[in-house]
């Protein structure tokens, strides 16, 4: 049985649900928001793992981080869990290619709390350009962390992008660094996301840019702190 798997995965192993069971916090709406997505919301599985959220909550909690970068919308989740992380002039920024799964489910839920919703801008387009766009617009360093959660593909450049955007002390959580495990097999990396994720991985450990760490969390959490 594969020891990398999200907690809300029937497969996820006995050590994930005890870590998580004693990791994860949920605010109502959030429970209400995983609720909705696994029962309708297409490709579920793309929800955050919510030991990572949570994880991702206690960062920016704890260097009072106010600025986000959210690469990969899908329902909102994680776009929520920054939301409530920041303080009550905070900000986080959400890209999605397709903000129709966020609009037809996360922002129901999500704007019962009027004070958590206005914190997020929800842009859509490519991540990408949008990310290019803020660097141009003269935002680099101002940020305090970024998720990535999009395009396996283009995970090297949101990761430099989001070096670019970070602030000195900033953090970033790259989510599926681990994809099931198939990382660990060379046979597999003939496949895209699989080589994307594993070059990327490599990338970060030899980044003169940041400190990092590799964390068996969720599918696979890489972690970097901007020097
Ligand atoms: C794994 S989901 C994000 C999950 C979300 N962060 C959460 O915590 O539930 C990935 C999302 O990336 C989006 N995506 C894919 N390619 C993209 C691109 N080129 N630019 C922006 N978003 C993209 C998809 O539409 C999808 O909603």
């Amino acid at each position: 049985m594969s020891t990398v798997a999200k907690s809300y995965n029937e497969r996820a192993d006995p050590v994930v649900g005890y870590c998580s069971e004693h990791t994860v916090v949920q605010s109502p709406l959030q429970a209400e928001l995983q609720k909705e997505t696994l029962g309708n919301a297409p490709m579920s599985m793309m929800l955050g793992a919510p030991e990572v959220l949570t994880f991702g909550q206690n960062f920016i909690r704890s260097f009072g981080g106010k600025r986000v970068l959210d690469v990969g919308t899908y329902t909102g989740a994680s776009a929520l869990a920054w939301a409530l992380a920041v303080p009550e002039d905070g900000e986080v920024f959400t890209f999605d290619i397709d903000h129709t799964n966020y609009k037809k489910f996360g922002v129901p839920i999500i704007s019962k709390c009027e004070k958590t919703f206005k914190k997020i801008h929800a842009i859509e387009g490519s991540a990408l350009e949008e990310l290019d766009k803020l660097i141009a617009d003269g935002q680099s360093g101002t940020f305090d962390f970024a998720f990535i959660d999009a395009d396996k593909a283009n995970y090297s450049n949101y990761y430099d992008r989001s070096v670019t955007l970070l602030r000195k002390g900033g953090v970033i959580f790259v989510d599926n660094s681990l994809w099931s495990g198939s990382v660990c097999n060379p046979e597999k990396r003939t496949d895209g996301s699989t080589l994307a994720i594993h070059e990327m991985n490599d990338k970060i450990y030899k980044d003169d840019r940041t400190y990092s760490a590799l964390l068996n969390l969720g599918d696979g959490t890489h972690v970097a702190f901007k020097k």
